[in-house]
């Protein structure tokens, strides 16, 4: 089993890395031999989206950056694990980054995501409310689903305001997190 697993936080211990790790801790588990790679999305290079429209001619982005290798895990791989921030009533500016470079499946002459990959998309934010970013992450959903990425299960992290440490008391969401994990 092939995972790769993107944070768009810059925050090692913070909350969506915390979430994400704890999906790992699942995977790990039960798949012994899954290679799992996770990445912080702002520590690898992936420029912005240059609208050169190559990608319309050959189905592919000109761009040479660490996007190729996420563009040929999204062909092959089976579970990918998205993780944002909310920043600014949106997910944040690493995560925007990446789902721009998804432009190129959206063409006929692009190449085909592997249909069973399984995606689990983990959103947190500060706000004390359960249903305060559905929109966002119906947005993100439906986004992803243009480039045929259909999302499994998300995971929704709230209250949590400043402290990396907040993540650790939400034990139910972080045992979900787990079982998810394990059940993939
Ligand atoms: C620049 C910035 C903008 C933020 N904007 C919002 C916001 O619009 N709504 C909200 O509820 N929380 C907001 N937050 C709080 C974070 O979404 C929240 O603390 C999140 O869990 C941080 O995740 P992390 O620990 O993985 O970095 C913001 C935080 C920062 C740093």
């Amino acid at each position: 089993m092939k995972v790769l697993a993107l944070i768009g936080s810059a925050r090692r211990e913070g909350n969506t890395a915390t979430i994400v790790n704890k999906i790992i801790e699942g995977i790990k588990e039960k798949n012994k031999e899954a290679k799992i790679n996770s990445y912080f999305l702002h520590e690898l290079n992936i420029n912005p989206c240059q609208s050169c429209y190559s990608c319309i001619k050959t189905g592919r982005c000109a761009q040479k950056d660490d996007m190729q290798k996420i563009y040929k895990f999204l062909e092959k791989g089976d579970v990918l694990i998205l993780g944002s921030p909310i920043y600014m009533d949106y997910v944040s500016a690493q995560t925007k980054l990446f789902i721009d470079r998804l432009f190129p499946y959206i063409h006929e002459k692009s190449p085909e995501i592997n249909k069973d990959l399984k995606t689990i998309l983990v959103v947190t934010w500060g706000w004390d409310k359960k249903d305060a970013y559905d929109r966002v992450i119906k947005n993100i959903k439906k986004v992803l689903k243009w480039h045929k990425i259909n999302v499994y299960k998300v995971i929704k992290g709230y209250g949590y305001q400043y402290e990396k440490t907040e993540v650790l008391e939400d034990k139910k969401l972080l045992n979900n997190a787990y079982r998810i994990g394990f059940n993939i």
